[in-house]
């Protein structure tokens, strides 16, 4: 009997066929939708409104990923929610099965493949790989340690003109107190090594734009990271005149989307010298506040857009004076939820309210711009809607990106691992009647009895039995030998 560890059960999943090999479900309960190269059989299942994703692998792994990804959510780390382990599979005939993690599948996230497939511009790789050296230098930050930093191993959702990243594989992980420097160094090693096996293998398949070298992007992503966790946790050395550095680094980090928790503030005896250096900093400064003022969950730079409207709205009302937590709540009933109602109910899955919502600010800004005036925001976001959002694929549950790429179509939508189908294989079935009515015809056709062609249309016969294409190619090499003019 199928046993289930779970801190959030949910019952729907108990009638599940858990004792069949994840790879032979019944369709009826998958889903596809597309993901990143995986080592374990990984399949999304559907039980009534919700999506999860459900990975096969062995006991210790299992357990040992759920608790970590568990601690990842409790310390706020953007990564896949868990949501339980099966464990005590055994099929009808007796045999054990490995257990299944199950996580939650993260609402329009898009994995690399998918965002690639349209082809990207340089700009947006590099968005990318900035939202990847966050997410490196957040997991760092708490202590923990990746193991297998790859792109197949992170999410990426839209966040306002940029993209948050999220951790969706945790088998390799390890949390500690604090990570060494080597530590550190390890990952960032993996980190070269895997995101360079996935930018060639982005080039090879055509997807990568010319310009971009896969050496230039992991010596990026490096450099990048380096920076940051110099910013987020080096020493700053200064002379005590210049007690306002010490409110500059804080806005700095403010600005990279940091808060500082705790600053050590050491000062010479004598006061002319100073040195800082943040001991606990915190991911999340806009999308705390945010939160905090108007209950809305979002990414951090949509939150920055959000608090930007918000200020706006404070100045154009002339509100200054009121408290922040007021004119806020004004802000989300007044502007911010009329546009979110605005949108049919059948687009809504296309983007998130706050994506949404930077979305209609920036279009309203184009519009105002090339039509010289203040266009409302409601006129706007009916704009928005017809001539944007209408035209752009799902991304709650973006099964759109799975839709064929330049005519390919994957072998097995469930599990996108198993590739296109190749042209080769698109050639209808053989059939040996078929072919042995065309090959009869010249071979025989000489008005002799030709020995050589009928030994080769035997040995065709025989080959059908065996394998298509490999007979059609025996039987011509025979045919050729015995009539070299054919
Ligand atoms: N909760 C989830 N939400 C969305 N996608 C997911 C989720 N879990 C897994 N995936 C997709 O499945 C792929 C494989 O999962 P992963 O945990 O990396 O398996 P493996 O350990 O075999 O590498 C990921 O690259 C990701 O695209
Ligand atoms: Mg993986």
């Amino acid at each position: 009997m199928p046993r289930f560890v779970s801190a959030k059960p949910d019952s729907r999943l108990i009638p599940l066929p858990w004792g069949t090999p994840l790879a032979e479900w019944p369709t009826e309960h998958l889903v596809a939708l597309p993901r990143g190269i995986s080592r374990h059989v990984v399949r999304f299942i559907r039980v009534g409104s919700s999506v999860y994703a459900a990975k096969e692998i062995i006991e210790h792994l299992a357990l040992h990923e759920y608790r970590l990804l568990h601690d990842l959510m409790r310390m706020g780390t953007p990564s896949v929610e868990p949501i339980g382990v099966i464990t005590k599979r055994v099929a009808a005939d007796g045999t054990e099965l490995d257990p299944i993690l199950i996580t939650r599948h993260l609402q329009f996230s898009l994995p690399y493949r998918s965002l690639f497939a349209a082809g990207v511009k340089q700009d947006t790789v590099s968005r990318l790989v900035d939202a990847m050296v966050v997410l490196l230098a957040r997991l760092h930050v708490i202590g923990f340690l990746w193991g297998d930093v790859s792109l197949s191993n992170t999410l990426f959702r839209r966040d306002a003109g940029s993209f948050a990243a999220y951790l969706v594989d945790a088998e390799t992980g390890e949390l500690h107190d604090v990570l060494t420097a080597g530590q550190r160094e390890n990952d960032l090693v993996v980190a070269r090594t895997n995101l360079f096996g996935d930018f060639c293998d982005l080039q090879a398949g055509g997807m990568l734009e010319e310009s971009l070298d896969p050496l230039h992007l992991v010596d990026m992503v490096e450099t990048r990271y380096r920076e940051l966790w110099a910013e987020l946790t080096g020493v700053e050395e200064f002379s005590g005149s210049e007690l306002g550095r010490i409110e500059s680094r804080v806005r700095r980090l403010n600005a990279l989307g940091f808060d500082v928790a705790e600053l050590d503030i050491q000062t010479s005896d004598d006061a002319s010298y100073i040195r800082i250096q943040p001991k606990v900093v915190d991911a999340g400064h806009h999308s705390r506040r945010l939160l905090r003022l108007t209950g809305l969950d979002t990414e951090e730079n949509q939150a920055r857009r959000l608090l930007n409207d918000l200020d706006t709205f404070r100045v154009r009302t002339g509100q200054q004076h009121l408290d922040e937590a007021i004119v806020a709540h004004e802000w989300l009933t007044d502007v911010f939820a009329p546009v979110i109602q605005i949108v049919p109910n059948e687009l809504k899955a296309k983007r998130e309210p706050a994506q949404l919502f930077h979305e209609v600010l920036d279009y309203r800004w184009y519009q105002s711009q090339r039509e010289n005036r203040d266009v409302p925001l409601t006129e706007a976001t009916h704009g928005y809607v017809n001539d944007v959002l209408r035209k752009l694929p799902d991304e709650a549950m973006s099964a759109d990106a799975l839709a064929p790429v330049e005519g390919r179509h994957l072998v097995d939508p469930y599990d996108p691992s198993q590739g296109f189908i190749e042209a080769g294989d698109q050639e209808p079935p053989y059939d040996p009647w078929e072919a042995a009515a065309k090959d009869a015809e010249p071979d025989t056709g000489g008005g002799f009895f030709d020995v050589a062609a009928l030994r080769a249309q035997a040995a065709a016969k025989e080959a059908s039995k065996k394998d298509g294409k490999v007979k059609r190619s025996v039987a011509a090499k025979i045919r050729a030998e015995a009539d070299p003019a054919d």
